[in-house]
């Protein structure tokens, strides 16, 4: 299972296995692991000493001060490097200068639109990065941020996205980065939960050629949180007409003129909050998962370091080209998303390995646009989401084909399961046959990659996203607690790991109830404790060597293109639509996005449309209030209209009879306990 031998590609899907390319195979100087043997030691000291282990590596990184604990865990919590302080933008910045490699670059980026000279890119070198936020930390200061305060960012992909967080960072402030595809409803959710009066924006953001309008949203969410929010920084990049308001809103250029580029990093307890991710989760309100400094710089630094065989800059990176001639990362996720958090941003950077940033999408101006940027870029690991690949599967291999790919090593997947025959096209088109897939799974809450192979040691099968990453001790148990060896049941982390989440922000009941109230070991939950078990909320399978397979979400949350939505949030958005009674919103197999949404929605009598063409103005409006509410990612694939929801007697809504018939299957689901059988036949009925 370990030798470097020729791919071994079997004759059907399920026995499909592919063997670790050799680092020359793929045009790598070497892997940092290439033999199982060393990770399994590495595995099982990680797991049963992780104060040697850990403490080990984090001396890789700049401390300020010692810790004298590497980790204490009184379930459900975690404190990692006891005693010590650091600062991430420190690690991921200052430290390369102090170092010597000021003048390597740290983040390329490439702007969407495409003139007559090619695309905007831009190269900023270590040194640069430090002064620029140094500049926006002091600016942040001006605007009245403290340490502690959680300053919301809701911007598109231009590098000072990566700058706001990092001069959060700097000063201690904890960010809380708003997806600039939600809409503006979202900013204010958030903001309040957070108490946030900064918001970092900017004019407009570039999206498949039309400008996204975030000031605009943001003043709209402004006007709502009715004089919570002191100031809006606002960076110009798309030039559109904007309102303002000059007691609250500052250009972001201004507010940087007036500052001076030097501010200390601040020497933060590594358990101080480093930032706030809001995620969907199985109630309408989206919960503020919290990750402290330490933990989550040591394990992001580390995952990013083997799962992706990051090797540092060469020593003497050459100005007058303006890209660096050593490997260059690419992760093409939204900063918005944990994803950019731990895998543009923190993670890559704490390498020092360059991190490149793309703007728009995938399809602008051309299907090609993502092999344009690999091949001007040689960008050497690259880190997508399957729906991206399904994506590039169906606009045809010929955007592909036109580009010369040979400059990548190593291939990742990253938010959902990755169908095998999106895999078996990932690896032979991008791949080129050889470079090995990396199938990540993690979550928002685990802050950093769980379950994973690496690329120079292990097999890959296509679809299972591998073995547990060091110090992860994933298994799949019952209820109980009891694991199931070989199997299906829940996925849950049975120890603590340092990038794990330290709560829902201003909600530790719901912290409790959601993740640490499942597994009943030692009688801990019975008894009314937290269990020491994590509950991931996603099911999955064990095979024979010991790979897991996630089988998909346990709870009411739907991947859709790789992105959680809860469904409960769909449908708090409909029924505030005035023509909507009642709503169930369910996952449906869907080609691109993996999971697709279905709506079963009953309207109000004076509601009913009169004819069909009533019934599409009715659903487009239905998507378009959703679209307005949430974003434009919880739209509705699928309206059906119906006189009733079918309910159980006890009054509770059949959500698996509702998923079959969305997804034009059977029901396996026992339909006795159904309330008024004359629905299911109605629900069948046409779209
Ligand atoms: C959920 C977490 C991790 C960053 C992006 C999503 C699903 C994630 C995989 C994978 C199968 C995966 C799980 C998980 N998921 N990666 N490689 N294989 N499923 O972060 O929004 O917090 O969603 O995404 O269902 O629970 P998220």
């Amino acid at each position: 299972m370990t030798t470097h031998s020729t791919t071994n590609e079997s004759h059907t899907a399920a026995d499909r296995v592919f063997a670790p390319p050799a680092a020359d195979d793929v045009g790598a100087d070497r892997w940092l692991i290439d033999d199982a043997a060393t990770y399994e030691r590495m595995h099982a000291e990680s797991v049963a000493d992780p104060a040697t282990f850990y403490g080990t590596i984090a001396k890789e990184l700049h401390w300020f001060n010692d810790w004298d604990s590497v980790v204490e865990f009184e379930s459900p919590d975690a404190v990692w490097f006891k005693g010590a302080t650091t600062n991430l933008c420190q690690n991921c910045v200052d430290r390369h200068v102090a170092d010597g490699f000021g003048d390597e670059i740290g983040l390329i980026w490439e702007g969407e639109p495409v003139g007559t000279n090619g695309p905007e890119v831009r190269a900023l070198s270590y040194a640069e990065l430090q002064k620029d936020i140094s500049r926006f930390a002091n600016a942040l200061k001006t605007a009245g941020v403290r340490e502690s305060d959680v300053v919301t960012i809701y911007m598109g992909m231009v590098p000072e996205l990566a700058i706001a967080c990092l001069a959060c960072a700097r000063i201690g402030a904890a960010h809380s980065v708003i997806f600039g595809g939600f809409a503006a409803h979202s900013i204010v959710d958030r903001g309040k939960d957070a108490s946030s009066i900064v918001i970092v924006t900017c004019d407009g953001a570039w999206r498949r050629g039309s400008i996204v309008p975030l000031k605009a949203n943001v003043d709209e969410a402004v006007a709502v949180l009715d004089g919570a929010v002191d100031k809006v920084i606002c960076l110009k990049r798309t030039n559109n007409d904007i309102g303002w308001d000059d007691s609250r809103d500052i250009w972001w250029h201004v507010a940087v003129e007036a500052e001076p580029d030097e501010c200390p990093c601040a020497e933060l307890d590594s358990e101080a909050t480093a930032f706030l991710l809001y995620t969907s989760g199985s109630t309408g309100k989206p919960k503020g998962i919290k990750h402290t400094v330490g933990g989550y710089m040591v394990h992001t630094y580390l995952t990013s370091k083997y799962v992706f065989n990051m090797i540092p800059g060469l020593d003497e990176p050459n100005r007058d080209a303006p890209l660096p001639n050593g490997q260059v990362y690419w992760c093409t996720a939204d900063i918005g998303w944990i994803t950019g958090h731990s895998y543009i941003v923190y993670g890559p950077m704490a390498n020092r390995v360059p991190t490149l940033m793309y703007e728009g999408a995938p399809n602008f101006p051309e299907a090609d646009r993502f092999w344009d940027i690999v091949e001007r870029h040689k960008v050497t690991q690259f880190y997508t989401a399957p729906t991206a690949i399904r994506a590039f599967m169906k606009w045809g291999d010929e955007h592909v084909t036109k580009h010369d790919l040979s400059s990548l090593q190593v291939l990742g997947s990253v938010g959902e399961p990755i169908n095998p025959e999106a895999w078996m096209w990932y690896r032979t088109h991008i791949g080129r046959g050889v470079c090995p897939i990396v199938d990540t799974w993690w979550q928002t809450e685990t802050g950093g990659q769980m379950l994973t192979t690496l690329p120079g040691v292990h097999t890959t099968k296509p679809g299972s996203c591998g073995l547990p990453f060091f110090g992860v001790d994933a298994a799949i148990c019952e209820d109980d607690g009891t694991e199931i060896p070989e199997g299906s049941g829940l996925l849950t982390i049975r120890k603590p790991w340092p990038s794990m989440l330290r709560g829902i922000y201003g909600d530790r009941d719901r912290f409790i109830e959601t993740y640490w109230n499942t597994f009943d070991v030692d009688g801990a939950v019975s008894e009314g404790r937290p269990s020491p078990y994590y509950l991931a909320g996603d099911g999955a399978q064990r095979d024979a060597d010991g790979y897991f397979w996630i089988t998909g979400r346990s709870d009411d949350v739907i991947n859709v293109s790789g992105h959680r939505m809860g469904t409960a949030e769909v449908e708090s958005s409909l029924v505030a639509h005035p023509a909507v009674v009642e709503a169930a919103v369910v996952g449906m197999p869907h080609e691109i996005k993996g999971t697709g949404i279905a709506a079963f929605v009953t309207l109000s009598p004076e509601s009913a449309p009169a004819d069909k063409h009533a019934v599409e103005a009715l659903k487009k409006a239905l998507r378009t209030h959703v679209g307005d509410e949430i974003g434009a990612i919880a739209k509705p694939d699928l309206i059906r209209f119906t006189d009733a929801l079918p309910k159980t007697r006890s009054g509770k809504i059949m959500r698996r009879l509702l998923r079959d018939i969305a997804a034009g299957r059977e029901t396996s689901q026992d339909t006795t306990t159904l309330e008024d059988k004359s629905v299911l036949e109605k629900l069948r009925g046409e779209d």
